[in-house]
């Protein structure tokens, strides 16, 4: 996810610009920049870090004074965070300018063909492509030029393009990324997001995939594919300005949550080719799961639940032993581990002290390193052997929802990896993995529809002293996020259990009105867990049932049961625990907590 922000009209165009990024540096802040059109041509200004470092170095460039420019703030996917790699990117005769938020799938076969015809590339990213594609596209008619430059690209954009040839007009494009356009007076603008083009308008028109607009200061045009004009309705934004960052959205968690289907579509899109995971550009090559060992995960918290999941699906795949550790264990108790086994760690941020202790480890006794991070160029990106990045985009809240469930996504794409390359999955098999880890953020959208019925159960819940999470197999693994998510934002004490682990000492805390939330996901393992689930009910617990099962409330069982998608229990976690997230937010918002910033809790752990 990155900002963009456009601006041409007859007020000067970098402070327009600069406001407007710091209104979108939600959606990533690792480098940004600015291009703006000057008599003698474009002038562009660029930098990693935050806004502020971008706005002290236009500062100290000087000389940007313009009416016309384009700006943006990445967050890195295609090349680590640093001044070549900032967006705007210049096409080889200098003559285009480009913002860009989103992935061009196809960048390295364009790369080729643009090589090929001489164009040099000076950054690692996938937007310059589409600079000099333009630039190879461009006869003269912008429109055209733009039309024949999409036509070549896969995967998702917005595109915001600045020409030395066309002085005082913006065009922009858009595909499965948001692109809005601020309709003022003598002024117009572009925005991947309303709070960006407020402090001058309050009208704006959403852009549809594939429309191409053209704005100058007096006049907005929108055009479909083909080129011909449409009418384009202007909205009037009707809320305030202090929750625009977060979409409309009362915090960052919720808005998070809700994001959910995007980060799984971005994670596993680029990612699968003809129905087979392709992971060899990020080093994961068949040669890496052959003749292994065992395969230890690694990681905190969250990551660590994820983990749990990989390791189930991971062992049912590729029928290769595989444990979870938690990192700060993990580090001192000697592991056995070395050049026959391979550590995976996961973590968002990849900064967190005990992950990288742990992976520094595993790599100083011989064993092969691949991490699963959020954050491009962190730490444990930049010490693993191979990267495997979740496109989650920047997770504000400091409880991970989305990052959790891309980093469950990316460990079913190593677990089908390994799966192939050990043997243990035939192609077809894998094949069918694949179009059913496709069909998870529709699923997803699915389950999040359970949101109005979640509030309700938290409406009545939330003032309980205590919750248990139970269920079998990934259900188990589910339900220690499930519990550890409600743990840190509502402050109610929580505990996840196997379901068939409770007999054995803790069912005696069960007791009238305590909540047990039941997870039962896997048709194999249903009966077993309905019996655990009814020997608590017995013991007056309140039951709540996620399950994909068509199953009613019933007194000797549950009080309510939330439905979830039916899928191959392999992949269950990553809609049983929508609804979980969502309970979390509800019963932390009915107590009164601070949602985004949980007690004693950051959002990266640099500390052991
Ligand atoms: C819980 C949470 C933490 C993190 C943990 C690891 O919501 O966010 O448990 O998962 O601190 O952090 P990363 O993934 O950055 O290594």
């Amino acid at each position: 996810m990155c900002g963009i922000v456009g601006y041409v009209g007859r007020e000067e165009a970098v402070p327009v610009l600069l406001q407007g990024l710091y209104k979108l540096e939600y959606r990533g802040y690792d480098s940004a920049g600015v291009a703006v059109l000057r008599p003698e041509g474009l002038k562009v200004v660029k930098t990693k870090g935050r806004i502020k470092n971008l706005e002290d170095k236009v500062q100290q460039v000087g000389g940007m004074e313009a009416t016309c420019g384009i700006g943006h703030t990445r967050w890195a996917t295609h090349g680590e965070p640093s001044d070549v790699n900032a967006h705007p990117h210049i096409s080889r005769n200098g003559r285009i300018a480009i913002v860009h938020n989103g992935i061009i799938e196809n960048y390295l076969e364009l790369r080729e063909m643009l090589t090929k015809e001489g164009y040099e590339m000076q950054s690692q990213t996938d937007t310059e492509v589409v600079a000099h594609l333009f630039e190879h596209h461009f006869k003269g008619d912008m429109m055209q030029a733009l039309m024949d430059t999409v036509k070549d690209l896969r995967g998702s954009y917005a595109l915001g393009i600045l020409s030395a040839d066309d002085p005082g007009e913006i065009y922009c494009t858009k595909r499965d990324n948001p692109l809005i356009i601020g309709v003022g007076e003598g002024e117009n603008l572009i925005a991947s997001d309303i709070p960006a083009i407020i402090q001058k308008t309050k009208h704006y028109i959403v852009l549809e995939d594939n429309q191409i607009a053209r704005i100058t200061p007096d006049q907005v045009e929108v055009f479909n594919a083909f080129g011909q004009k449409l009418e384009p309705e202007v909205q009037t934004v009707n809320w305030d300005i202090s929750s625009a960052e977060k979409g409309g959205y009362e915090h960052f968690m919720i808005k998070e949550i809700m994001e959910q289907p995007k980060a799984l579509r971005d994670t596993i899109s680029p990612r699968i080719e003809g129905d087979l995971p392709r992971l060899e550009e990020c080093g994961l090559t068949d040669e890496l799961f052959h003749d292994l060992r065992n395969i230890h995960i690694v990681a905190c918290g969250s990551a660590l639940h994820a983990g749990l999941v990989g390791r189930e699906v991971i062992e049912r795949f590729a029928r290769v032993p595989v444990s979870a550790s938690v990192a700060s264990e993990f580090r001192y108790r000697n592991p056995i581990i070395g050049k026959e086994d391979l550590c995976i760690v996961i973590s968002q941020s990849g900064e967190t002290a005990d992950t990288l202790a742990a992976m520094r480890e595993a790599k100083k006794r011989g064993a092969r390193t691949i991490a699963i991070v959020n954050v491009v160029s962190s730490s444990a990106a930049r010490e693993a052997d191979s990267v495997l990045y979740t496109w989650a985009g920047p997770e504000i809240a400091v409880a991970t929802t989305k990052a959790y469930s891309a980093q469950l996504a990316a460990l079913y794409l190593v677990a089908i990896k390994a799966g192939l390359a050990r043997g243990t999955l035939t192609e077809e098999e894998g094949k069918e993995y694949c179009r059913k880890i496709n069909e998870l953020p529709e699923l997803i959208t699915e389950a999040l529809r359970t949101r109005p019925q979640i509030q309700y159960l938290a409406s009545l819940y939330s003032n309980r002293q205590s919750v248990f999470f139970i269920g079998r197999g990934v259900d188990y693994a589910a339900a220690q996020e499930a519990s550890l998510k409600l743990k840190e934002i509502s402050y109610i004490h929580s505990e996840a259990y196997a379901a068939g682990e409770l007999k054995h000492g803790t069912i005696s805390l069960i007791e009238d009105g305590t909540l047990v939330v039941a997870m039962a996901n896997d048709k194999a393992l249903y009966e077993k867990t309905l019996s655990n689930v009814k020997s608590v009910k017995a013991r007056g617990a309140s039951v709540i049932m996620v399950t994909n099962e068509e199953v009613e409330p019933d007194p000797e069982i549950c009080d309510f049961v939330v439905k979830i998608p039916d899928c191959d229990p392999a992949l269950s976690a990553s809609l049983s625990i929508i609804p979980m997230q969502l309970f979390s937010y509800y019963m932390g918002v009915y107590r009164g907590c601070d949602i985004d910033k949980p007690r004693n809790l950051a959002k990266s752990v640099t500390v052991e």
